[in-house]
């Protein structure tokens, strides 16, 4: 496997320190599936940090054909900095699709979406797949959850979707003034859904994968953790496993899991 070494279609701030980036690339992306991720490298010696994971965050398929990856990013350090400021055409190196996404069911039944930050990025995707093979906008209950309203992303695409959009800010500048768990845990306690999908910061994860247990509901749960390779060469993303002495790779056993494989105990089990 190796980078291709392609062109930046767009890259736009969205939010206030969010940006969205389309990256031309060939007929490998034709089939990613959501929650899969790709390595970013931006030009010749452009960062030394780099490259770095990125979740898919949309496939662009013009008339079906594959014509670019979207990644969805947060302006967060220097890396992702210097990445705000490429414009289209410029040079980057892709590698990717990669990792083990979603698993969705044949007839998923009533999901729950849970998303918490730039968490939300591959599971609009995941959505969006939902939708294309046929389940019923109203069997999907989107969460999302930010600090602000600023971290508040996709909202209206979702809507557009048609889906139940639920949406929880910290400090109460939109939607419901809690953590986005809360409303959650409300709405499985007196609906059960039949799965939940999530992705977002530990904190929220843990809670999410400990509801679901509880409440014996299936859980997949997308998480991230530094990445040098990102094909299994270099041992640094290893989390703990629920089982004893048992670890993963997140970027190859992962980046998705069912939630009661892993060990929410560990400090190794982290998220951005
Ligand atoms: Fe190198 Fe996973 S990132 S082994």
């Amino acid at each position: 496997m190796i980078f291709e070494t392609t062109t930046i279609h767009y890259n736009a701030e969205v939010r206030p320190a969010y940006y969205r980036m389309g990256v031309k690339c060939g007929e490998a992306f034709q089939n990613a599936s959501p929650g899969q991720f790709v390595m970013l490298a931006a030009g010749d010696g452009y960062d030394p940090l780099l490259p770095r994971p990125f979740s898919i965050h949309r496939v662009r398929m013009p008339e079906e054909k594959v014509e670019g990856v979207e990644i969805l990013y947060k302006k967060v350090g220097r890396g992702t900095s210097r990445m705000s400021l490429l414009k289209r055409g410029d040079p980057i190196r892709i590698l990717g699709p990669l990792g083990n996404g979603f698993h969705i069911p044949e007839r998923p039944g009533r999901i729950f979406v849970v998303a918490g930050g730039i968490g939300v990025a591959p599971l609009f995707f995941l959505v969006e797949k939902l939708l294309t093979r046929g389940t019923d906008p109203n069997a999907v209950y989107v969460f999302i959850g930010g600090r602000t309203r600023d971290d508040i992303l996709c909202f209206q695409e979702f809507n557009r979707m048609g889906v139940h959009v639920v949406i929880a800010t910290d400090d109460g500048s939109a939607g419901d003034p809690c953590l986005v768990s809360q409303p959650v845990e409300i709405a499985a306690e007196e609906n059960p859904p039949d799965l939940i999908f999530s992705c977002g910061p530990k904190g929220m994860l843990d809670c999410v994968a400990r509801m679901a247990e509880r409440l014996d509901i299936a859980c997949q749960v997308s998480i991230e953790t530094d990445m040098a390779c990102g094909i299994g060469a270099c041992m640094g993303c290893a989390v703990n496993g629920s089982e004893k002495d048992r670890y993963f790779h997140v970027c190859t056993d992962g980046p998705v899991f069912d939630s009661r494989r892993l060990d929410w105990e560990s400090k190794t089990c982290s998220t951005p």
